[in-house]
């Protein structure tokens, strides 16, 4: 069936509503032209459905026209290239980390969806779990230089420095968290652990770098216990470096996606999130919306075929429509 005319969703299938879930407001989805973008999806807990929202939402981009590389950048634990179908990848990231192929282009994989692409994550996960700065930054360049609009980069579990910094690096920075208290729990982890280690690497001044490592420890002895602690710390010390660091803190914000929402009560927990985000390190929280829990969407993983293709009259498909279009306002 066909969703798209020209660069606008303008035949979605009706919402098959449970009652459980709210519906969501449809109509066409504005993207951006030609600015190459990329996003960042991340949240701290495994299992949370990070690949299969990375994988949906590059083929709905692709449907959209847009030229679409996801790279699976869970170095640990690679499985993007199995929820598109694709067996056994040739090339890795592995292939480029230690220099058997010069150019980031050569390791894009075609996948069965017109516009989209994979890049494969490595294979020799050992080699490059803490993988020097440099090194990371010349990933993040080679990604910039790839032949495509959106680059989408499918992170793993945990708050890893890899998975830290690629997520800073990202022009997009998605957080997907569940209505579990562990999913929570852990999504606040990433996000308090994501925004230090962006207000650290931001500053070229040591004393601050050291107040900051210590507000990253809890118990540390000045007692300062929130951001804004620490901003307070700074400015008492130097308030040119407070106003610098403010600038930096003013400067942090992310999407937000609840997924395997169950009940009404569960998709508000995206407003909490975002509130508690606001108040406690003052950083802006785009809540982009939820995805319903919905066994066409394990279903579809078992099948190695994204729920978009499988179950396309589906709520999530209604859902991941909303959040795609909210993704691309801002
Ligand atoms: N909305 C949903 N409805 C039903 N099942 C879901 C939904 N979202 C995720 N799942 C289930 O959760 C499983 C894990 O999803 P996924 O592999 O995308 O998680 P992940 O966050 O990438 O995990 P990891 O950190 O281990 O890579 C899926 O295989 C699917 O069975
Ligand atoms: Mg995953």
């Amino acid at each position: 069936m066909s969703l798209l005319k020209s660069n606008s969703i303008t035949s979605v299938p009706p919402v098959d509503d449970s009652g459980a879930v709210t519906t969501v407001k449809r109509g066409p989805v504005a993207v951006p032209s030609t600015e190459k973008i990329i996003w960042a999806i991340g949240g701290g807990k495994g299992g949370i459905g990070k690949t299969l929202l990375t994988s949906n939402l590059a083929v709905f981009l692709s449907w959209l026209h847009k030229k679409v590389i996801v790279v699976d950048m869970d170095l640990g634990g690679a499985n993007l290239h199995t929820s598109l179908g694709i067996n056994n990848p040739t090339q890795t990231l592995s292939d480029l980390l230690y220099n058997r192929v010069e150019d980031a282009n050569d390791l894009i994989q075609p996948t069965s969806f017109k516009n989209l692409s994979l890049i494969s994550g490595a294979h020799d996960p050992t080699g490059i779990a803490n993988m020097p700065h440099v090194q990371k930054t010349k990933l993040g360049r080679k990604f910039r230089e790839l032949d495509a609009d959106f680059i989408l980069l499918d992170l793993g579990a945990g708050t890893t420095h890899n998975t830290l910094d690629f997520f800073l690096m990202a022009d997009k920075k998605i957080i997907v968290v569940t209505p579990e208290p562990t999913s929570i729990e852990n999504a606040y982890r990433f996000i308090k652990a994501a925004f230090y280690r962006m207000l650290r690497a931001s500053t070229p001044t040591p004393y601050v770098r050291q107040l900051i490592e210590q507000a990253m420890d809890q118990k540390n002895a000045r007692g300062i216990s929130t951001p804004k602690d620490l901003l307070k710390e700074v400015i008492r010390l130097s308030p040119s470096e407070g106003e610098l660091l403010k600038s930096k803190m003013d400067s942090f914000r992310f999407s937000l996606i609840v997924n395997q929402v169950r009940t009404s009560a569960e998709s508000k927990i995206g407003t909490s999130v975002q509130i508690v985000c606001e108040r406690y390190f003052g950083m802006h929280v785009d809540y982009v919306g939820f995805i319903p829990y919905d066994n066409c969407v394990w279903q579809s993983i078992r099948k190695r075929v994204p729920f978009l293709i499988e179950s396309p009259n589906s709520t999530a498909v209604t859902h991941l429509e909303s959040v795609l279009r909210n993704l691309l306002k801002n």
